[in-house]
Parts: C-alpha cells; structure tokens; sequence
C-alpha cells in the first residue's frame, strides 16, 4: 500500500543558526533559498512514476535535512521502486554535523531503501553520509561524477544559475524534472531546447516556498506564518522536463475559424497575432503568435514551434522580418512577446 508522506513544513534553515554572515550577504544578494513544499512536489510527480522504476534520482540542490525532495523520493522509495536516491547538498554549515563545520564543504547522502524495524525511513543521523571534498557546487568534478551516475535529476536549482544547470543536465544527456521560472522560457539556451522539443513544461506550478528569515517581505506575496516561518509565492514557477507526459499528447481542441474574427497581422513578420491560446484558428496553416502561455497546451504532433519574438531579443524569430525589426509589432507598436507556431496537422 502507498505510504502517505506527512506534511510537515521544514523551516528555512536559520540564518543565525547555520550560516555565516558573508555566506548570508551573498545568498540574500542571490535569492536563491526557496524551499520547495512536499504538495507541490506531490502534484507534479504524480504523474511520473513510470518513469522512476529501478532509477536512481538525484536531488543536487537539496540538503537532506530540510528538502522535500529528500523526504518524497525517501518515503516513496519502495512504491517508486528506486534503485538509488542520492542527495548532494551545497555549502553545508550546520555546526551540529560532522563537528564544526564552517568551512562551506558540500553533503553527499545517499540513501537505497534500508527500512527501521518499524518500517520507516531511518533518521538523519542513521543515513549514509560523507562531506564531499568542495563546497557541493552541481558544477564541481565530484558533484558531476555523482550526475554521471544518476537516471533522473529532480530538484529546484538555484534560480540565478537556471541556464548553467539545464545546460549542464542536457550536456551530459540526464533525464530531468525541475523547476524554474516562467521567465526561462524566453532565456535564448532555454527557449531554443522548447523549440527543438528537447525539453517542456510540466503539469503545474508550484504555490508558494519557504523563504530564510532574512528575506525581505515583499507586499502580499510574503507573509509569516503563525509559526513564524517565512513564506513567498512567485506567481511563475513552474516544472521544466524532458520525460515523456501524457499531458504533451493531448490534443488542443481549436474552436474558432480564421473567418469569424479579423486576426491582426504584425507589421514585420509573416504572421497573425492570437492573444490567447484559446482563439487558436483550427483553419489557419500559416504562422501565428501566440502567448507563452501556449506552451502549457503544446502538443509536438499538432504544432510545431517556429520561433520567438519577444522584446529586442534576435535571432529566434525563425522567420524574416519585413523590416528588421526585431520585436513583435503591430499598428507600429511593440506588442507583447510571442511564441511562433504553425500547425502540423
Ligand atoms: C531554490 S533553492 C531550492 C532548495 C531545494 N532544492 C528545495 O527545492 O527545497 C536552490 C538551492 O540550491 C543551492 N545552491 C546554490 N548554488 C548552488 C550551486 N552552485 N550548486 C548546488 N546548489 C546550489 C542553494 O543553496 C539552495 O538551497
């Protein structure tokens, strides 16, 4: 029978407690400590367990003692039935492990399904771990050896070095499930993966993480709980893979006719403008703009993606401008960016 996970919320790590001041000045700089909630996990990984069978899964951002990641892979590893689960964990300074710890050396733990008496995932303190020789950078030989060894990575990497992390992942040919930011969409590395249909979007976007107790409050996306634990929601997160889902086999049902409403044209491209993916013309072969928003709907056999025109950023169009101009202009205004697709079938 599955086992059900229990909800607790891991808090932040305290700032006061682990890290040192220079090490909190640059993460604050950063903003890279959103903790991932076990839910959110829950929902998304649901619909990839076919995928995880005599795996092992690599969660390279986390550290075991506060990651939900951690805890689902370790709670799930018999009904995922894994082979291996191996956590690194970046700058570990917890002076309670290992004696005191400030050098900012990374956490190697991997875990292969040993069970306590009563049937649980032992302690922290009963699980097989090593101090790693650098700090646990996903960059750094060591830590790369350990991808090497991995089937499927699945973490929340630090945002700031999104494009250096799926880069990395996609170099050395891993399977993936992590998430990032709507944004990274329009990053040039990653938008050109999407329109090569080398990587996708997941089901659903995480609600809200637990932030350090440093993290400045920002309007009504932060709040602190009653337990006094500090919270922020991004809005735009969402899961990027590159495992088959069956989300991506669905086909978008197009309800509307290139006849029953004028679809404006854009000044320089050969192209209409769709404002929502909603109004996608059943009856159009040619190319249309539509938001990036599409790309939750984007079905490989129906479309094809074509390129995208977003802002001044050149090169990815896919199709000539008329007038060398870059953005998406319309009424010679520029207008929201647009993903380029074409219907293939
Ligand atoms: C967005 S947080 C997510 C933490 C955890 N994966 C989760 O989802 O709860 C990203 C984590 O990556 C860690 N990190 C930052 N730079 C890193 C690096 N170069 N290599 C590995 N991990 C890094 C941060 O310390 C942070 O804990």
């Amino acid at each position: 029978m599955a086992k059900s996970i229990s909800k607790r919320v891991p808090r932040a790590p305290s700032a006061s407690k682990s890290l040192n001041r220079s090490l909190q000045a640059a993460r604050a700089t950063k903003q890279d400590e959103f903790y991932t909630q076990l839910p959110d996990i829950e929902k998304e990984l649901k619909h990839y367990t076919k995928h995880f069978e005599g795996k092992t899964v690599l969660c390279n951002c986390d550290d075991p003692k506060v990651s939900n990641f951690f805890r689902y892979f370790s709670n799930k590893f018999h009904d995922l039935k894994l082979k291996r689960l191996i956590t690194t964990c970046y700058r570990n300074a917890d002076p309670d492990l290992f004696s005191q710890n400030e050098s900012g050396r990374g956490l190697r733990l991997i875990y292969s399904g040993e069970l306590t008496p009563g049937g649980r995932v032992p302690g922290f303190t009963k699980l097989d771990k090593t101090m790693l020789d650098g700090d646990g950078d996903f960059r750094s030989p060591e830590c790369i050896a350990l991808l090497k060894e991995a089937d499927v990575v699945v973490t929340n990497p630090p945002f700031s070095l999104f494009r250096e992390y799926v880069g990395q992942l996609v170099e050395h040919k891993k399977k993936f499930i992590i998430i990032g930011n709507h944004n990274a969409i329009t990053y040039r590395e990653i938008f050109t993966l999407i329109r090569d249909n080398r990587i996708w979007l997941g089901y659903t976007h995480p609600v809200a993480f637990v932030v350090p107790d440093h993290y400045e409050m920002r309007g009504v996306r932060s709040w602190r709980d009653e337990h006094g634990t500090n919270w922020r929601s991004l809005g735009n997160a969402c899961w990027f893979t590159n495992l088959d889902i069956a989300k991506r086999h669905e086909e978008l049902t197009l309800y509307r006719s290139i006849y029953e409403k004028p679809y404006p044209k854009f000044d320089n491209y050969e192209a209409i403008e769709v404002s929502t993916y909603k109004d996608i013309p059943r009856d159009c072969d040619g190319v249309m703009g539509v938001p990036v928003t599409f790309l939750e709907h984007y079905n490989p056999d129906q479309f094809k993606i074509v390129g995208l025109i977003a802002g001044n950023i050149k090169g990815l169009a896919g199709i000539p401008s008329a007038s060398g101009k870059d953005g998406p202009y319309i009424g010679g205004k520029l207008r929201y960016g647009r993903i380029l697709i074409q219907r293939t079938t």
